[in-house]
């Protein structure tokens, strides 16, 4: 029988393995650790679609309770400031009668958060209110709460309100953590809100690409961890294809994976077929989407850069090919960039970030 898939293309799916992050991971876990006025405790992580921001929220808020935090994982959508004292409650009790013990049957755990409609009755005062009594009972049990939001929405009226709240939290020395992730425009957005100005000072972080050297060792513990070999040839292989995009990484092993069936050692052939497959799911999955995304200048900007292929493109014949100044495409120069999209390749030039962009607008 054939050992199970470990490879996760999915978007939100914590992977095997997670590749290229250690350092990152570090410093943020030691700010969990130590709490306290740590600039880590509110980060803000940005970057393109498929890179990596929902599995790195998931990871930390999972390793959050073993530093004494209760996380409240919530996304930025109506509803969202109730949702967070939801999710805060329940997830306040599973770490509470997770610490009693399992010597005691649920039954005779005290339900301490859920059931006390203190936190969760609009009646009994208002968020603000209702969150630092929440926040107070968890301090009594030498707890602090992380709040996580994904996909920051800059237009949504609450994530504002959330802000300027949650900087009364901070100045009244709760114990309280603020993770938020989303793509490089929205987060620029909320940061220009001036009603939002406090998060400017949050720690910030671009997730961009993964070093091969990072992809390989990943790739290959996630195989072996699963009960197969890989061949070299078959590694180099996966890791080109990968490009050092973190989705791209678990296309191409789920479909290199699935090509070498019931063979216990993965073969180069495995890799070819594999990373020829996960090529059309990203760019149906990622490339497609992110063009969507894109404004006409965008778009222009990006096309301009095609007749040079793979060599980087000078900002001169971008703006000429676009028929337009130099300056005109600097802005969208820094639009691209700060999308992960592209980015500077020495002075005066710039290539493509993102994987098969290029042959995605070639393709066209
Ligand atoms: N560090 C990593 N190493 C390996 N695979 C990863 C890593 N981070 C994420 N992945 C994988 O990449 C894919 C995309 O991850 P995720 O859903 O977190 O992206 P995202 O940045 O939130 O995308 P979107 O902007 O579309 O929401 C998932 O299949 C996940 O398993
Ligand atoms: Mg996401």
């Amino acid at each position: 029988m054939t050992a199970p898939n470990p490879f996760t293309p999915t978007f939100g799916k914590v992977p095997a393995v997670l590749a290229g992050r250690d350092l990152l991971l570090q410093e943020v876990e030691t700010a969990l650790r130590n709490g306290g006025g740590d600039p880590n405790l509110c980060s803000l992580f940005s970057g393109p679609r498929g890179v990596g921001k929902t599995v790195l929220l998931a990871y930390l808020a999972a390793r959050s309770s073993e530093f004494g935090w209760v996380a409240a994982n919530v996304t930025a959508r109506p509803g969202m400031l109730e949702d967070i004292i939801e999710r805060a409650t329940d997830a306040a009790d599973e770490l509470v009668s997770s610490r009693v013990g399992a010597r005691l049957t649920s039954l005779s755990i005290p339900a301490l958060f859920g059931a006390s409609w203190e936190y969760r009755d609009p009646e009994k005062g208002n968020w603000r209110t209702r969150m630092t009594r929440l926040l107070g009972t968890l301090e009594n049990h030498g707890l602090g709460l992380l709040i996580t939001i994904d996909e920051v929405d800059p237009s949504l009226e609450e994530l504002i309100d959330f802000a300027a709240t949650y900087q009364h939290f901070v100045r009244e020395n709760r114990k309280v953590a603020l993770f938020m992730a989303g793509l490089p425009a929205n987060v620029s957005t909320l940061l220009s809100d001036k009603s939002a100005s406090f998060l400017r000072r949050a720690a910030q972080h671009q997730l961009g690409r993964i070093d091969d050297y990072d992809v390989r060792i990943a790739f290959r513990e996630t195989v072996e961890d699963a009960g197969k070999t890989i061949e070299d040839a078959a590694l180099d292989r996966a890791v080109a294809a990968t490009d050092g995009f973190a989705y791209m990484m678990q296309l191409v092993g789920f479909r290199t994976w699935a090509a070498s069936g019931e063979r216990a050692c993965i073969v180069d052939e495995d890799a070819s077929q594999g990373a020829a497959r996960a090529r059309e799911d990203f760019i149906s999955g990622v490339v497609r989407k992110t063009c969507q995304d894109l404004s006409e200048g965008d778009l222009a900007f990006l096309e301009a850069m095609l007749p040079d292929v793979d060599e980087p493109s000078s900002m001169t014949d971008i703006a000429q090919r676009m028929g337009k100044t130099t300056n005109y495409a600097r802005v969208y120069r820094s639009r691209l960039v700060e999308q992960g999209l592209i980015t500077p390749a020495g002075r005066g030039y710039v290539r493509f970030d993102m994987p098969l962009i290029c042959d995605y607008l070639l393709e066209d």
